[in-house]
C-alpha cells in the first residue's frame, strides 16, 4: 500500500527521499511525489509514473531542501492522479498520509462551511485541512492543532507533516497503519518500513498505535495523541541494504522462489532438536506452553489465509485439535463463538495486514486463551500485540506474490503442529522423530524440486493465450491447489480457479474444454486413486491436463495429458515441496504475458488498509 518516507537532516534530503521511495515500491503503488522546503519555499513534484520518472524529474527541476516529505500512492479515495498524488499542501503546509480517513467526507462538509476549498478527491487533503483550519483559523500551536485533528478523525494513519516556516521540524503520526522512525548522526528519518531507510541508518523506533512524533535533526520525541511523552525503545535492525538487490536474479519472486532451501533451513534452525520440536525460540514461550488447548481458530488473509487451511489438516492430524480457518476481513465482522480452551493464531508475512490486526484486536476481547502469530517481520504490529509469536525467518520478501513466505509460514505450522502432537501425546516418539527428520531433509528436497525450472519455463508455453485454467487437489493438497491458482492470476493475469477435485462435478466440469488448461496436485498419498479417477472425468471431456505427480500415478503422458514427476518425498512435506513448481509456473506464464511480476496491477504488498 502507499510508502511514506521523511528526513529532516542538515545535508539535501531529495536523494535520501528518492532512494527510501525506489525501496518501498515493492509495496504498491500507482503514483507518487516529494516534497522539499528550502528557504521556507516548497518544491513540490509529483507524478503518475514510476520512481524512475520521478528521480527523473528531480533531476531536470532540481528538489533543493534539507526537510522533505515523500510518497508513494495506493488509490484509495480518487482515482490516481497528479492532483490526487500527494503530498497535499495547504497554505505552508504538506502532508503525506498512508491509510483511510473514515469521517473525511463528514469533516468536509464543515471545512467547506468555513470556507476550505478541496483541489483532490483524497481523505488525506481533508485532513490537511483539518489541521490547517485548527492551527491557523483557530491559532493553536502547529503540535496541539495536528493532535486535536487526529483526535477528531476516525480511520487509520500513518503521516507526516511539514511547515515551511519552520521546516527544522517534522511532525508524525501513527494510528492503525505502520512507520518506524530511523536515526541517524545530526539527522533522522521517517519510513514506512525499515526497508527503505537501510541505506542511511540500522537504529529504529517503532512508535505504538495512537502516537505522534515530533522530530528534528538532533531528537525524536514521541507522545500519545493527548501529547503525553512516552518512552521509546531504540532497536538494531540487522536486516542489510543488500537483502533487497535482486542479485542475479531477473525479478525479486524469482530470487524469492530460489531462496526457499535457505529460507526453510533458517526456519527450522534450533527449532529441531535430538529428534523434537523445540520452540523455546518462540516469543512467550513458557513450560505450559499452549499444554491446554482444544481448539483452534486460524485467521488470515490470502496466501497466508492458504497456508492456515493446510495448517487446520495438520492440527487435526498430528495433534488432534479442532481446527478451523477464516478469511480475516469476514472473521471480524460476525459475531464468533469462541469454545473453551481456543488458541488464536493469525498468519501473516507483513505483520501490518489491516483486518488481520482488527481480527487478532478483536479476538483478544473474545474469549481466546491466548494469542499466537506466524509471522516474518520482527518488528510488525502483528508480532508486538499477539502473546506468542513464532517467526518465519524468510527474510525480506519483496515481491507482492508471497514465496517463500508461504512455504516457510508452512514449516511454522508443520513444527507447531508436531509439537501439540507431541504435548498432547497424539503422537509418540517415533512419529515426532521421522517428522523431525523429513523436517531436516527439506532444504535439500526443495532445492532438488526447483531443479524442475527449466522443465516448466517450457510447460509454461503451453498456457500461452490462455485466459482461463483450474487448479485441483485432494485432502491437504486442496490448499495448494487455491494458491496455485492464486499465484497464477495474482502476476500473469490468468483467471485461475482451485477446486477440490471432488467437487468438479458440482459444477466447475461445465467449464471444461481445450481451452481450460487443468492443472493437478497429486503425490503419492492415500487420495491419489480418487484424484485419478476426478483426472479421468477430465479427460474423458477433452480437458488439457498437467499433473504434478512423483511417478507412481497409473496416468500416461499423451496428447491430453501432460505428467510432471516431482521426486519420491515423505508426505509431511508434499503441501511445501508441491508449491514449488506451481509458483514456478505463475512465474513463467507472467513472463510470457509480459506482465509487471514483482508489482502486478491494483496489488500491494502490505495491506494496511480494509
Ligand atoms: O502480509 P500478509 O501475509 O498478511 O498478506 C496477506 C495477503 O495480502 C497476501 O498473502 C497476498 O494474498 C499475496 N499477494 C499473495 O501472493
Amino acid at each position: 500500500m502507499c510508502g511514506i518516507v521523511a528526513a529532516v537532516a542538515q545535508r539535501q534530503v531529495a536523494p535520501i527521499l528518492l532512494e527510501g521511495l525506489s525501496r518501498l515500491e515493492y509495496r504498491g503503488y500507482d503514483s507518487c511525489g516529494l516534497c522539499t522546503v528550502n528557504q521556507h519555499e516548497f518544491t513540490c513534484l509529483k507524478t503518475v509514473e514510476k520512481v524512475t520518472a520521478l528521480k527523473a524529474m528531480v533531476q531536470k527541476q532540481g528538489c533543493p531542501g534539507t526537510t522533505g516529505i515523500a510518497h508513494t500512492r495506493w488509490a484509495t479515495h480518487g482515482e490516481p492522479s497528479v492532483t490526487n498524488a500527494h503530498p497535499h499542501i495547504i497554505g505552508d503546509l504538506a502532508l503525506v498520509h498512508n491509510g483511510i480517513i473514515e469521517n473525511f467526507a463528514e469533516l468536509k462538509n464543515a471545512l467547506i462551511a468555513e470556507g476550505y476549498e478541496f483541489k483532490s478527491q483524497t481523505d488525506t487533503e481533508v485532513l490537511l485541512a483539518e489541521i490547517h483550519f485548527l492551527a491557523v483559523k483557530k491559532g493553536l500551536p502547529l503540535k496541539t492543532a495536528f493532535a486535536k485533528a487526529l483526535r477528531n478523525v476516525k480511520g487509520s494513519y500513518a503521516i507526516a507533516l511539514v511547515d515551511r516556516k519552520n521546516p527544522e521540524t517534522l511532525l508524525c503520526a501513527r494510528q492503525g497503519s505502520p512507520f518506524v522512525i530511523g536515526l541517524g548522526i545530526e539527522e533522522n528519518f521517517v519510513a514506512s518500513d525499515v526497508l527503505a531507510l537501510l541505506p542511511v541508518t540500522h537504529r529504529f523506533i517503532y512508535p505504538e498505535e495512537g502516537s505522534i512524533a515530533e522530530i528534528t535533526v538532533s531528537s525524536v520525541k514521541v507522545f500519545d495523541l493527548n501529547l503525553n511523552e512516552r518512552k521509546t525503545e531504540i532497536c538494531e535492525s540487522d536486516l542489510d541494504a543488500e537483502s533487497i538487490s535482486k542479485g542475479k536474479y531477473r525479478h525479486f519472486m524469482q530470487k524469492e522462489i530460489f531462496e526457499q532451501p535457505q529460507a526453510l533451513e533458517h526456519t527450522s534452525l534450533g527449532r529441531i532438536c535430538d529428534g523434537t520440536v523445540d520452540l523455546s525460540s518462540v516469543r512467550g514461550f513458557t513450560a505450559d506452553f499452549l499444554k491446554n488447548i482444544e481448539n483452534i481458530k486460524i485467521v488470515a488473509c490470502g496466501t497466508s489465509y492458504h497456508a492456515g487451511l493446510v495448517g487446520k489438516y495438520w492440527f487435526e492430524e498430528l495433534a488432534g485439535i479442532s481446527s478451523s480457518v477464516e478469511i480475516a476481513s469476514e472473521y471480524r465482522y460476525r459475531k464468533a463463538v469462541v469454545k473453551p480452551h481456543s488458541l488464536f493464531i493469525t498468519i501473516s508475512q507483513s505483520g501490518e495486514t489491516a483486518d488481520t490486526l482488527a481480527s487478532l484486536r478483536l479476538a483478544q476481547n473474545q474469549g481466546y486463551e491466548a494469542s499466537l502469530c506466524i509471522c516474518n517481520v520482527a518488528a510488525s504490529s502483528l508480532v508486538r500485540e499477539s502473546d506468542y509469536a513464532m517467526l518465519t525467518r524468510a527474510g525480506a520478501e519483496i515481491g507482492v506474490a508471497s514465496t517463500k513466505a508461504f512455504t516457510t509460514q508452512l514449516l511454522c505450522l508443520l513444527l507447531l503442529s508436531t509439537y501439540l502432537g507431541t504435548v498432547q501425546k497424539k503422537i509418540n516418539d517415533t512419529q515426532c522423530n521421522e517428522i523431525c527428520n523429513a523436517i531436516s531433509e527439506l532444504p535439500n528436497a526443495a532445492s532438488e524440486v526447483l531443479e524442475c525450472d527449466h522443465r516448466i519455463a517450457l510447460l509454461a508455453e503451453r498456457f500461452a493465450g490462455k485466459h482461463h485454467c483450474l487448479f485441483l487437489g485432494r485432502g491437504i493438497m486442496y490448499p495448494i491447489a487455491l494458491e496455485g491458482a492464486l499465484k497464477l492470476k495474482e502476476i500473469s493475469y490468468i483467471h485461475a480457479e482451485g477446486y477440490a477435485a471432488g467437487e468438479l462435478k458440482h459444477g466447475p466440469i461445465a467449464l471444461i474444454d481445450e481451452n481450460m488448461p487443468v492443472v493437478v496436485v497429486a503425490p503419492d498419498n492415500e487420495l491419489l486413486g480418487k484424484l485419478e479417477s476426478n483426472i479421468e472425468e477430465v479427460r474423458a471431456r477433452g480437458g488439457k491436463l498437467f499433473v504434478f505427480s512423483q511417478g507412481k500415478t497409473n496416468l500416461k503422458s499423451d496428447s491430453q495429458t501432460e505428467i510432471i514427476a516431482l521426486p519420491a518425498s515423505n508426505p509431511v512435506l508434499h503441501p511445501i515441496l508441491f508449491t514449488l513448481p506451481l509458483q514456478l509456473l505463475a512465474y513463467y506464464c507472467a513472463l510470457i504475458n509480459g506482465t509487471d511480476v514483482d508489482q502486478p496491477r491494483n496489488l500491494a504488498k502490505s495491506v494496511t488498509v480494509e
